[in-house]
Order: C-alpha cells, then sequence, then structure tokens
C-alpha cells in the first residue's frame, strides 16, 4: 500500500512502488488533472509538487513520496474556484488547447513561491522545461510577471 498526503488529504492506493505518481493519481485516484505527455520527463505536463518543489510524476515513483504532500492542480483550483494564479491565466488568455497548462501553472507556482519576484531569466530557467505546442510561451511568460506584481504565487 502507497500512502501520501494529496491536495491536504490522505492518499492510499494498492498499486506497485514502482508505479509512477502520475498513473496512480490519474488511474488509481481518479484525478485527471495532470496529463501525460511524453513520460519520459521531458515535457512538463505531468508536473505536480512534491513538498512544494516542481516534480515529473511520470517518471516520479509513486514509493519516492511516501510520507510527502503531493499538490496537483486540483490543490491550486478548480473552474468553480479558481486560485488566483489561475484566474490571472484566465485573465490573459493563455491557455490555447490547454493540454501542456496544468503543468505551466503548477511549474509557475513552484517558482513564484520560490522566488515571489522572479526575473525574466529566472523564469526562462524555471520553465524552459515545460512544453507547449501551441507556442503560448508569451503569454505564460507575462502571466508570471503579473502574478509578481500581485504578490500571486498559486
Ligand atoms: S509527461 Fe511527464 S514530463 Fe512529459
Ligand atoms: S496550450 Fe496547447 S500545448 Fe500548450
Amino acid at each position: 500500500m502507497q500512502q501520501f498526503q494529496l491536495n491536504g488529504r490522505a492518499a492510499q492506493a494498492d498499486v506497485a512502488a514502482e508505479m509512477p505518481l502520475l498513473w496512480v493519481v490519474r488511474d488509481a485516484l481518479g484525478l485527471k488533472g495532470s496529463k501525460f505527455g511524453c513520460g519520459q520527463g521531458l515535457c512538463g505536463a505531468c508536473t505536480m509538487h512534491v513538498d512544494g518543489v516542481a516534480v515529473r510524476s511520470c517518471i516520479t515513483p509513486v514509493a519516492s513520496v511516501a510520507g510527502k504532500a503531493v499538490r496537483t492542480i486540483e490543490g491550486l483550483g478548480s473552474l468553480q474556484q479558481a486560485s488566483p494564479l489561475q484566474k490571472i491565466w484566465a485573465e490573459l488568455g493563455v491557455p490555447q488547447c490547454g493540454y501542456c497548462q496544468s503543468g505551466q501553472l503548477m511549474a509557475a507556482s513552484a517558482l513564484l513561491q520560490r522566488t515571489p519576484k522572479p526575473s525574466d531569466a529566472e523564469i526562462d530557467a524555471a520553465m524552459s522545461g515545460n512544453l507547449c505546442r501551441c507556442g503560448t510561451y508569451p503569454r505564460i511568460k507575462q502571466a508570471i510577471r503579473v502574478a509578481a506584481e500581485r504578490g500571486v504565487q498559486a
């Protein structure tokens, strides 16, 4: 039995220790907001927080998060109760198809929690591993700048 905290609540799943965290969260625990992109740690679509740090959940064995705090996009907010960061995303019309945006938001939130006023270079460094086939990069960067101006981190 694998046990950890998921969005502030105790979670457990009867799965193999080496199963990727992404699979456990999506398929065993039913939270579908984190996306499968490459499955190899290369695109960022699956980004979650583990103890506040952005991780690629597709290459993170669930056993490695035992007892730790995992946060997914569902822990940030919902359509009905969007977080301040999600509201900025909507205000600036950041998403296009939307597939990558869960990972983008989680990566941005981890950056802003670590560095509330990031420079453009720090934004580039933190976000460079999160790919967007729709090319929303300029809007993502602008949304992070706006969030920093407003003191928004999540
Ligand atoms: S799906 Fe995890 S990094 Fe691409
Ligand atoms: S919004 Fe389509 S992949 Fe990023």
